[in-house]
């Protein structure tokens, strides 16, 4: 009967398109404008994690920096999946380039963007928050991600064990497919979460 629940829940939630593992957030933090950034890694040709990092930076007015690996993954979707389920897996980092303009110890809030890579984040971003954690601590950060159906899996948690000292509040996530329908969830994601000062 429970299956049959989160089944159901699952396919309506793939369907509708809505937001998926969404948590209850006290009260927004409020930020001052050019005190937030939006840092996110994005792969595949259709950019949906890209979309929210975007969709996002436009509703808090702040800029995007994106993350890429030095030695970008394959193209081809199931090659880039083999490649990437090992690191995925074994928790690996993948080394990533510097990312021009961006310190992100002169930031209040900062929202981080990844796919959902074999249930967890995207292995450069892996390696931004680890090389990150310092400038970070004291922080606010907000993590969304984007995935193929499987929902959050253990991409929240795992983001908030990499950054222990930083405000890591509840993460989300969105359907990748419909996330160009889900303008208003990614909306209401930063609004639960910060107001502009
Ligand atoms: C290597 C790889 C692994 C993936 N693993 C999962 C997964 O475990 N669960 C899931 O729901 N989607 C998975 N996906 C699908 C992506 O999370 C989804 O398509 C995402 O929206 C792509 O974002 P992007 O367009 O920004 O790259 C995977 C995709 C790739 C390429």
């Amino acid at each position: 009967m429970n299956k049959l629940l989160a089944g159901g829940l699952i396919m309506f939630s793939i369907f509708t398109g809505c937001s998926q593992g969404s948590a209850p957030v006290e009260n927004p933090v409020a930020v001052e404008s050019g005190k937030a950034a939006v840092v996110y890694f994005s792969w595949s040709p259709d950019g949906n994690t890209r979309f929210a990092a975007e969709t996002i930076a436009a509703k808090l007015g702040a800029k995007t920096f994106e993350i890429k690996a030095e030695k970008p993954y394959s193209n081809d979707y199931s090659t880039c999946c083999d490649e990437a389920k090992p690191e995925c897996t074994g928790k690996q980092l993948r080394a990533i380039l510097p990312i021009d303009g961006l310190d992100a110890s002169q930031y209040d809030v900062i929202f981080v963007g990844t796919p959902n890579w074999w249930g967890t984040m995207a292995p450069p971003v892996r390696t931004w928050v680890t090389q990150n954690a310092t400038a970070l601590e004291g922080k606010t950060v907000c993590v969304f991600q984007t995935n193929g159906g499987g929902g959050m899996q253990r991409v929240g948690k795992e983001f908030a064990e990499l950054v222990p000292n930083s405000n890591v509040l509840p993460a989300q996530a969105f359907s990748g497919s419909s996330i160009r329908r889900n303008v208003a969830a990614l909306e209401k994601f930063v609004t639960d979460r910060v107001r502009m000062k």
